[in-house]
Order: structure tokens, then C-alpha cells, then sequence
């Protein structure tokens, strides 16, 4: 989603927005711009198209000043065209405002200001803004941006600037995250860290509804009620080294690459010094999880694949129904929850808004919230009872990779405690399924050269396929979802996964002569019944991957290619199974020259419904 980054204080504003926006270009955009005050006059540039296009109008004709704002545009409202692109401004350009979000009600605001004489230029919600702050300046912004504030119905972040006043920069938080940075004679507004962490590691993470005043010297943050609040100021651990490709072509196989680290981190994070579980952040107790009787897990895209997992081991381990769903159908259902329920919700960036959603609307209705998130501080972290951090490091590629199998783990270790607390679970079987556990990240490990070599192979076999399948049953399915997903997301390949018992059903119409069909086999106690199907596509054309265990050789009888995946336990399938495919996601979309870490169309962080 749009990316966001003021800057005022002493240095050049152009060269510091610019940088940090370039750091924000992995959450996905169709336009630039920028406005900075320069010599007391306000200059915009926004152009459609990449921010290299920007920066080049940039390098020829400079905006010089030390206070601006910059934006990364992701369409919502209009095409995306240079005069849809952020900043928006008054009639005059001496008011500009950058929005990430939507402005619900923009539609009966527009009418009245039209009424009043205003003229637009764009076809987006946020020009209104622009023209309402104009409506409202009787020369002090901060009053104008409460009382314009005061007409917005939707979610957003706001940035505003004003000719009149060179020192200050204004900004909104609803719904809709933003984050201060703090330096020294300096100070920035962002969407997200890394855009300021060259400059600052010194961070305020704004609240809901808070609005901030920066200036050079400091700021200032008026809470709901627009009084003074202080917020805390949080020291980000992180460098930017770790926002960085490090020498991988792109982050997505950086991250791939990354996955036995950080599964190690998410675990060993959670060992006390005999090697057993404990779990700060999370204050449920043996009497509250003997009292919960039912569990819903719910979160968007991949982090809802690892629910469907995660949900399979919570009722396993802790005899206790539970469903996976999906956050934006969650939200608007009816299910019946009350205080005895537990709604866990997944979410890697913790700021998707359809996510933030749901755990608004299962907390109002009195369930416990747990959430599962990779950003410390997030607005899920923040709004939930107990957290379990996966600490990835920051995912960048839009297609998720190591926030899954952090996720996975997350669910493991959960299970394996809850299950221990409320004594579902014998101790037997704790000690050895939290052995087995530890080795895991090991086992990655050892796969990826080998997986890698033959992702790299398949890719060029797949990458002019109409259609792709991914099968599997049980906890196979899940990663047949999952794979599905990584591939057709950065492929652009139409791919499908199904249960494989549901496809002669219908779906097995679509196999035709050559069809790449990709089978997970990894559960033993169907593992015959995926045999079968496999044999069934087969006969019909298809030209079937299998993955399946090392111990079951046989499946090279059957299917044309076998990736061979480490042994453990069935429960722990779905953590190693999903390498290949991401791998293969990774490489076909190599090799079709698409934007990997960049896919079209898509956002890294989705803050919009
Ligand atoms: O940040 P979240 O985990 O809440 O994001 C949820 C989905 O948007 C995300 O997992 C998406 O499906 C991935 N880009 C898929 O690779």
C-alpha cells in the first residue's frame, strides 16, 4: 500500500524523502511525488510510474528545501496518472497533503466543496482534503487539520504541509499506521521503519487517532480528546543491514534462505536454560485455558494458510474446537463468541486492515485475543491481550516466505505449551514433539540446495503453463493452498489447489495432455488415497511433481518427478513440504522476468479492506 515519508530539519529534504521512499518500495505503488517547501514557496512534482521516474525529473530540475513530504501511490481511487498521484493540493499549491487509506465519505464532502467554488484536479478521495484544509486555514494548520479531521469517515494516515507554515510538518494516524522518527535537530514521519532507519533508530509508533506536530526541534502528539499525550519512544533493535538484499538477487530468496534462522530464533527465543517452553507476552494461565471451549484462527492470505495449520494443531493438542477463517469474511459473521472463546489472530505485518477488523469485532464480543505477529508494536500487537512475536526480521518480498514457516512454528510451540497447561497433552508426548521441534531448522537447511536445483529446472518446464494444480489432503492441502498462492501471485500463472479426493468432482475436467500438476504426499495415513489420485490425473495427461517423505521411494512409480523431503513428524509436514514451493514460485517467476519482489498489482501491507 501507499508509502508515506516527511522529513524536516536541516538536511535535503528531496534526497532523504526520496531515500526513504525508495526503502518503502516493496509495499507496492503505480506513482510518486513530493512536496517541499523551497525559499517559503511550496513546489510539488508527482509523476505516474516507477519512483526512478521522479527521481530522474528530480536529478534534472531539483526542489531544494529542508522540510517536505514524499508519497508512493498504490491506486484506489482513479488510475494511476500524475494527476492522481499524492501530493494533493489547494487550488493556490500552498497547501499539500499525502494520504494512505480511504476516504469513505470523500463523496458528499466533494459536493459541497464544489457547491463552494473549489475546482479538483484528480479523480482520488484525498483531493478533498486538500480543499477542506484550504476551507478551514485561518492561518494556524493545526486547527485546520482538527477541525478537517473532524469531517473524515474512513481509514488513513495523513501527512500535511503548509506554505505559510515552513516548520512544521502535520500528521494523522486512523486506522491506518504511521510511525515517528526521532533525531537530533531532525525529525521524520513514515509508514513504515525502514524509510528512517538510516537516519534515526528512535521511534514513536503514533496511536490510533493521534495526530502529531513536528517541527526541527521536537513534536508534539494530541490524543483523541486533542490534548497533549506522550507516547514512548521505542529503540528499533534492527539495522537497516537487515532490510538489505545481502547479496541475494531478491529479498523473496533471501528470505527463503533466511527460514532456518529465524525458525531457530522464533523457537530458541522461547527456551528457558533447561530447554523448555515458556512464553513471555503471553499471561494465559492453567485456569483460563482449561475455561476457553472454543478457538477461531483467523488472518488474510498466507498468514490464514498457517491458520489452517495452526487451528488442526490447537484442537489436536488442547481436545478443543477450532476454526481457521478468513479475516474479511470473519469480521461481518455472525459466529457466536463469548468470553470462553479465543480468537488467535495471524498476521505478519500486524497492520492488514481486514485483520485489525476481525480482532476489533471478536473483542467487543468479549473473546481473548492472542495474535501471532512479526512487527513489534504493531497495531494488532498492540490492540491484543497476550502476543507471540515470530521474530523473522523484516519480511520485504510481497510474497511471504519465512513469515509462513515463523508462523508455523508459532502455532507448534503454542500447542505444544497450551496442551502442556491445560494437560491434553502427556508429558511424554511434549518432550518428544518439542525434540523433534529443535531439529527442524536443521532440516530446512539441508533441503534447500538440492530444492533449489530443482525448482530452478522446473521453473523452465512450468513457466509457459496455462493452468497449474497443487493437491493434497489433510495438513497436505494446506500447503498445496499455500504453494498455490506463492506461485500464482508472483508468476502470474492461473493456479488452483484442491483437495485431491474433491476433484473428481469436477475440477479433474481441467486436466488436459501436459498440465503440470504439483501432489503433496506427506500424511502416511492417506498417503495410498494420494497414490490413487495421483494415478487418476495421471491417466488424464497430467505431469505430476509428487513431494512426499524419503521413506516413500515408491511414488517414483507413479509420479514423473519426486522431491524427497526430510523425515519427522506428520504434524511437522507442513513446515518442511512448503520449501519447494516457494522455491518454484521464486524461479518461474524469474524466469518469466517478473518483478519478484514486486508482483503487480499487489501490496505488501494491506491497510485497506
Ligand atoms: O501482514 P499479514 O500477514 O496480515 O498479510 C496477510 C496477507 O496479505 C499476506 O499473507 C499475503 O497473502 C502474502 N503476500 C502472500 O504471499
Amino acid at each position: 500500500m501507499c508509502g508515506i515519508v516527511g522529513y524536516v530539519g536541516a538536511g535535503n529534504a528531496q534526497d532523504i524523502i526520496l531515500d526513504g521512499l525508495s526503502k518503502l518500495e516493496y509495499r507496492g505503488y503505480d506513482s510518486a511525488g513530493i512536496s517541499i517547501i523551497e525559499s517559503g514557496k511550496m513546489k510539488t512534482r508527482k509523476l505516474s510510474g516507477r519512483l526512478g521516474v521522479l527521481a530522474g525529473s528530480l536529478e534534472k530540475d531539483p526542489i531544494s528545501g529542508t522540510i517536505g513530504m514524499g508519497h508512493t501511490r498504490w491506486a484506489t481511487h482513479g488510475a494511476p496518472t500524475d494527476d492522481n498521484a499524492h501530493p494533493h493540493t489547494n487550488g493556490k499549491g500552498t497547501i499539500a497533503v499525502i494520504h494512505n487509506g480511504i476516504i469513505e465519505n470523500y463523496r458528499p464532502i466533494k459536493d459541497e466543496l464544489l457547491a463552494l467554488g473549489y475546482k479538483f484536479k484528480s479523480e482520488t478521495d484525498t483531493e478533498v482534503i486538500a480543499h477542506l484544509l484550504d476551507h478551514y486555514y485561518e492561518g494556524d494548520l493545526l486547527q485546520a487539520v482538527f477541525k478537517t479531521e473532524a469531517r473524515l469517515r474512513g481509514a488513513y494516515a495523513l501527512v500535511v504541509m503548509c506554505e505559510s507554515s515552513p516548520d512544521e510538518i502535520i500528521a494523522i494516524r486512523h486506522e491506518s499506521p504511521i510511525i515517528l522518527g526521532v533525531g537530533e535537530g531532525e525529525n521524520f514521519i513514515a509508514s513504515d521503519i525502514p524509510a528512517i532507519l538510516k537516519y534515526t533508530n528512535k521511534v514513536v509508533y503514533i496511536e490510533n487517532k493521534d495526530i502529531v506536530r513536528l517541527t526541527r526541534s521536537g513534536y508534539e502528539i494530541f490524543g483523541e480528546d486533542r490534548k497533549r499525550i506522550d507516547r514512548q519512544v521505542r529503540t528499533i533493535e534492527w539495522d537497516l543491514e537487515s532490510a538489505t538484499k545481502e547479496g541475494y538477487e531478491h529479498f523473496m530468496l533471501k528470505e527463503i534462505y533466511q527460514q532456518p534462522s529465524v525458525i531457530s530464533e522464533t523457537i530458541n527465543r522461547r527456551l528457558d536454560e533447561n530447554g523448555s517452553l515458556f512464553l513471555e507476552n503471553i499471561a494465559i494461565d492453567e485456569d483460563t485455558i482449561k475455561l476457553i471451549n472454543k478457538i477461531y484462527v483467523v488472518g488474510c492470505g498466507t498468514a490464514y494458510h498457517a491458520g489452517l495449520v495452526g487451528r488442526y494443531l490447537l484442537q489436536e493438542f488442547l481436545k478443543v474446537d477450532a476454526q481457521a477463517e478468513i479475516a474479511s469474511e470473519f469480521r461481518y459473521s455472525d459466529h457466536y463468541i463469548d468470553d470462553k472463546t479465543l480468537v488467535v489472530i495471524v498476521s505478519q505485518s500486524g497492520e492488514t486492515m481486514d485483520t485489525i477488523g476481525a480482532l476489533k469485532a471478536a473483542k467487543a464480543k468479549g473473546a481473548r485475543i492472542l495474535s501471532i505477529t512479526n512487527v513489534v508494536g504493531s497495531s494488532i500487537a498492540r490492540e491484543s491481550d497476550d502476543i507471540f512475536y515470530t521474530w523473522a526480521g523484516p519480511e520485504i518480498a510481497v510474497a511471504s516466505t519465512k513469515a509462513y514457516t515463523t508462523q508455523l512454528t508459532a502455532f507448534y510451540i503454542l500447542a505444544l505449551y497450551f496442551g502442556k497447561l491445560k494437560g491434553t497433552l502427556e508429558d511424554k508426548c511434549y518432550d518428544e514433539i518439542l525434540a523433534e521441534l529443535k531439529t527442524l531448522p536443521g532440516k530446512v537447511e539441508a533441503s534447500l540446495p538440492a530444492f533449489a536445483e530443482k525448482a530452478k529446472a522446473a521453473a523452465q518446464e512450468i513457466k509457459d503453463s496455462k493452468s497449474i494444480f497443487y493437491l493434497g489432503r489433510g495438513l497436505d492441502y494446506y500447503t498445496a493452498l499455500e504453494g498455490a498462492l506463492k506461485l500464482k501471485e508472483i508468476s502470474y500463472i492461473h493456479t488452483e489447489a484442491f483437495p485431491a479426493g474433491e476433484l473428481k468432482h469436477g475440477t479433474i475436467a481441467l486436466i488436459e495432455e501436459g498440465t503440470p500438476v504439483i501432489a503433496v504426499a506427506t500424511q502416511q495415513s492417506i498417503y495410498e488415497k494420494m497414490v490413487s489420485n495421483i494415478k487418476e490425473v495421471k491417466a488424464r495427461g497430467a505431469v505430476v511433481t509428487g513431494i512426499t517423505r524419503k521413506r516413500n521411494t515408491d511414488l517414483s512409480e507413479v509420479a514423473d518427478t519426486v522431491i524427497y523431503l526430510e523425515e519427522s513428524f506428520n504434524i511437522f509436514m507442513p513446515l518442511l513440504s512448503v520449501v519447494y514451493p516457494q522455491l518454484l514460485a521464486y524461479y518461474t517467476s524469474l524466469a518469466k522476468g517478473n518483478d519478484v519482489d514486486k508482483p503487480r498489482n499487489l501490496a505488501k501491507s494491506v491497510t485497506v479492506e
